[in-house]
């Protein structure tokens, strides 16, 4: 059962993989949090009636007290708000000091629960079981918790490392397909950074396979842990090198926000835009176009993806509205080669409206786009 480190002090965690980890939630809760009586499941509905027993069942067996707290399930209910009404039903609840927070679904209630763990009472433990594929790759590790506002996304977040991540493979028997295919973009976009191992290994095999191939699974989630911890372990707080995991968020997140939010899956606007960071790799001379195609290759048979057909000259504006919240200048993540990337600045704008006009023309020839 593969169990990773996550480095960061003062206080490394694990993140266990495993299939069944649900069922031995209880002893591995009791591993780290021998004191505690009362935990605090938040949850959302779909989760809860497909496995809050199975969960519920095994913290009862390890003689723990445990409470469902419910929010509204989706990215809307990410504000603040929802923590005010989560850490008022807590504390209705008798929550005290000696509480400790589950964080139980996808990065939604990943993000909102370390955001309620990490102010309540000035801070209570906070332990992740992540739902989703996204959260299971990528969210639940490296401790960052946030909502979002009207005029942004994640715009209110702290820092609030997990206890534990418990993550059980076998929760995803559940996910619908789309949100299956979007969160393994993330493992594709961990494998390009920095595991070419995983890279090969998502190639030979299709998502759909990989559902049913229960040790397969586990394996290509482990590998993307390793790669998101050790990245965070060496920077916590992106003063540089965390910055390679935002490989094809910068197009990506312009994709979204240029689509209110409602057309692309993230890990669908992540796929278009590591496409486009490739696309202004090789016009920059940094990785060659053969290495480009096989990425490119790889990511349209994942599955189909929305089309993109957003404006290219709207996608550079948002860029720059973005550059004003960060600190003046665009980063981009690229490949040199499959699995090692490098951080470019000062992209001519006529490259990145070049990669997207690709991406247009990409989703008005490929048969297997949608929409
Ligand atoms: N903190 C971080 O470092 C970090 C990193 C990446 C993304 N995020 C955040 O993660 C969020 C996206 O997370 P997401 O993609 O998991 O979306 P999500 O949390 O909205 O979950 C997607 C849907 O799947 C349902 N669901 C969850 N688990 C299920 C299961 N096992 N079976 C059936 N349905 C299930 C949910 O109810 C929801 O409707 C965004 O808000 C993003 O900002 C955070
Ligand atoms: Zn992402």
């Amino acid at each position: 059962m593969p169990r990773v480190t996550v480095a960061i002090p003062p206080c490394p965690y694990d993140a266990v993989i495993e299939n069944g980890a649900l069922d031995r939630a209880g002893a591995y809760l009791r591993e780290v949090l021998p004191q505690h009586e009362r935990l605090f499941v938040i949850t959302v509905t779909p989760v809860r009636r497909k496995w809050g027993k199975k969960l519920l069942d095994a913290l009862a067996a390890a003689g723990f007290q445990a409470s469902i707290v419910e929010m509204q399930d989706g990215e809307r209910h990410k504000k603040l708000a929802t923590v005010e009404t989560l850490t008022e039903k807590m504390s209705r609840l008798g929550a005290d000091r000696s509480a400790a927070v589950l964080a139980f679904g996808g990065g939604v209630v990943g993000d909102v629960a370390g955001m309620v763990a990490s102010v309540y009472m000035r801070g209570v433990p906070v332990v992740q079981i992540p739902t989703t594929l996204q959260a299971q790759v990528d969210a639940a590790i490296g401790g960052k918790t946030g909502v979002n506002l009207r005029t942004g996304k994640n715009l209110l977040g702290t820092f609030h490392q997990p206890r534990i991540v418990l993550i059980d493979p076998a929760v995803l028997a559940t996910l619908p397909d789309r949100e299956f295919r979007a969160g393994l973009f993330e493992s594709w976009k961990a494998g390009v950074i920095g595991r070419p191992e995983l890279f090969d290994q998502l190639e030979k095999i299709s998502g759909k396979a990989l559902r049913r191939d229960a040790s397969k699974l586990e394996w290509v989630i482990a590998e993307s842990v390793k790669l998101k911890a050790e990245v965070v372990s060496q920077d916590e707080r992106e003063g540089g090198l965390r910055r390679v995991l935002n490989y094809g968020h910068t197009i990506g997140h312009a994709l979204e926000s240029a689509t209110g939010y409602r057309h692309f899956l993230h890990g669908e606007a992540v796929a278009w835009g590591m496409i486009a960071a490739n696309h202004i790799a090789v016009a920059g001379g940094h990785l060659p176009p053969d290495v480009a195609r096989r990425i490119n290759e790889a990511i349209l048979n994942a599955g189909s993806l929305p089309k993109v057909t957003s404006q290219s000259r709207g996608i550079l504006r948002r860029l720059q509205a973005d550059k004003k919240t960060n600190s003046g200048v665009v980063h981009f993540v690229l490949p040199k080669e499959i699995g090692r990337v490098e951080i470019a600045r000062d992209v001519p704008d006529k490259v990145v409206i070049q990669a997207v006009d690709e991406l247009r023309r990409i989703s008005g020839s490929s048969s297997s786009a949608r929409n």
